[in-house]
């Protein structure tokens, strides 16, 4: 019988991660199975038990349960522990045990896909909730010249920034003035259709705009396009970061071109 893997959230429907496993368990001739589990308000441990009861091995956890996936885990990786939260359990040992793929996935997706280079570069972070934690410790350690944590709630920016060694915070009214080599918008505001309030001139040249968003043109992305910014949403870290759980749980790497092309092509 094949090794079951899935995806825990809520909602969970509309998720592109089953279908990207089962190219990655295609192409890699891998023995998965890979369903999509909703978990009710208060019913996240509840579920992940019944999973791993059955013989479950691993879940890729989506919104809003990752930092319940890591309280949940007896003990985690280093990368999941500097972003307290947990896109990725693995459930064959004798306690859960967590990772975080996020960080890597959107690394991979701007220095692999994207071609663009971090090392000395200025970089704005913005957001400080659940997505920007799982980002930031990456990001910086990709070798950022300087990282900006700006976020709409100043004291989250700065309880963020702490964590990570050279990281500045700030409020998005004192970005004036300052302009960055990528933009990294990991605020939800595009989920309602909202822009974050920025100052005017964020980009410099050749700037890339990053939207951690995925399967819509955000308010976000518009606006640095007008900017003259290039822009990309998170489509790519999406699979990126699917085929760093994969590899954590088979120990292979699927290759991700054919996946995200076939993702991009609708
Ligand atoms: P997630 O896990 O998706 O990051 P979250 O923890 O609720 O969700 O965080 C949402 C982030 O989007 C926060 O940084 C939030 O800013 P606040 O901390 O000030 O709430 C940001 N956000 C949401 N809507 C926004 C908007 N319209 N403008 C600016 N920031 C917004």
């Amino acid at each position: 019988m094949a090794d079951r893997y899935g995806v825990i959230g809520h909602p969970v429907a509309h998720s592109k991660s089953p279908w990207i496993h089962a190219q990655f368990a295609r192409a890699t001739g891998e023995d998965i199975a890979y369903e999509a589990i909703d978990a009710p308000p208060e019913g996240f441990v509840v579920a992940v038990e019944a999973f791993r009861a059955a013989g479950g091995k691993g879940l890729n956890v989506t919104l809003p349960y990752k930092g319940e996936a890591y309280r949940y885990c007896a003990g985690s990786t280093a990368r999941a522990a500097a972003a307290q939260a947990v896109n990725t359990l693995l459930l064959d040992r004798e306690r859960p045990f967590g990772d975080n793929t996020d960080g890597v996935g959107l690394v991979r997706d701007l220095t692999v896909n994207l071609g663009r280079r971090l090392q000395g570069a200025q970089v704005l972070l913005l957001g400080a909730g659940g997505a920007a934690q799982g980002v930031l410790a990456p990001l910086a350690e990709a070798g950022a010249a300087g990282i900006v944590v700006a976020n709409r709630t100043l004291a989250r920016a700065q309880a963020l920034a702490a964590r990570v060694p050279g990281a500045a915070a700030c409020g998005f009214d004192a970005l004036a003035g300052r302009a960055f080599d990528l933009v990294v918008n990991a605020t939800s505001a595009g989920l309602s259709g909202e822009l974050p309030r920025l100052p005017q001139g964020l980009f410099r040249p050749g700037a890339l705009a990053y939207d951690m968003l995925y399967g819509r043109d955000t308010e976000f992305l518009a606006m640095a396009r007008a900017a003259g910014a290039a822009t990309r949403d998170g489509l790519g870290m999406l699979v990126e970061q699917a085929a760093e759980s994969f590899l954590v749980w088979r120990g292979v790497r699927p290759d991700t071109r054919a996946v995200l092309a076939a993702l991009r092509a609708g």
